[in-house]
């Protein structure tokens, strides 16, 4: 009983131990460096939002911690003794099977999913966006754009990851179909207790929700604290 009780030192609500720890990343596509030895730790249960213009390098931050791009120098090291994470990536704009019903993109991480992974069930994404229960038959093809995006961050839900990475969540939507999604999301990573990371231009968004902000400039990390200090960031956004 005693063994796998929470820390009473570790307040409720509060992120954890590292998850995720970045040190000196360096990564690029052919001789372009974009990420500029990067360091971050991203924190068990903590929402932490990075901010950055077009260009910064957000997505490929994202990429190098999913583990879709290696990096030319420095480590990332994933999960407690470095023993590897299930990272969910919602890439940026529309990622969904366009010509596939809305219930066959659901059933596409089944397919990806390792042998024993703990799948969330169908049931419960539609319950997270009961919209896309009634459009299951649709072509994913012929949603609106929120829908689109429900979609693809549903899909990423399925395979139950530790790390939710989403990359520019609000891009094209209106802002009350934004907070509707990540009022679901938060929610359900309450339920469920895992991380999230989310990269924005829109510094709105991650405001009211993130529990810490980084500010990212020409692919390094510029500014990092509560958003609480939001003085500060608004005085180095518009120094960008
Ligand atoms: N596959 C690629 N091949 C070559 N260069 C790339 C590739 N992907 C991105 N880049 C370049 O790397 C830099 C950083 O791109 P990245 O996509 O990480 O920025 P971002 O912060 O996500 O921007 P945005 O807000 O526009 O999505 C940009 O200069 C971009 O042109
Ligand atoms: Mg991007």
């Amino acid at each position: 009983m005693l063994a796998d009780s929470t820390p009473a030192t570790q307040p409720s609500g509060s992120a954890g131990q590292p998850l995720v720890r970045l040190d000196g990343i360096v990564a690029g596509y052919g001789a372009f460096d974009v990420l500029q030895a990067v360091d971050l730790t991203v924190r068990d249960g903590e929402l932490l939002g990075v901010i950055g213009h077009n260009g910064a390098g957000k997505s490929t931050l994202l990429k190098v911690i999913a583990g879709f791009l290696p990096p030319r120098s420095g480590r990332v090291v994933s999960g407690a003794d470095g023993r590897g994470l299930r990272v969910g990536l919602v890439p940026q704009g529309h990622a969904v099977f366009t010509k596939m019903t809305v219930a066959e993109n659901l059933q596409v991480p089944e397919l990806a999913a390792r042998r024993g992974a703990p799948l969330i069930p169908v049931d419960e994404i539609h319950d997270m966006f009961p919209i896309l229960r009634d459009r299951s038959t649709q072509a994913a093809g012929n949603l609106s754009g929120g829908e689109q995006r429900m979609l693809s961050i549903g899909m990423a839900l399925r395979l139950g990851p530790e790390l939710l990475l989403l990359d520019e969540p609000s891009l094209g939507l209106a802002p009350l179909l934004v907070k509707q999604i990540m009022e679901a999301v938060d929610e359900h990573r309450r339920q469920h207790g895992y991380t999230v990371l989310i990269v924005e231009q829109n510094l709105d968004v991650l405001l009211t929700r993130a529990d810490r902000l980084v500010a990212i400039r020409q692919g390094a990390i510029v500014w990092d604290g509560r958003p609480a200090d939001v003085e500060d960031i608004r005085g180095l956004w518009e120094h960008f």
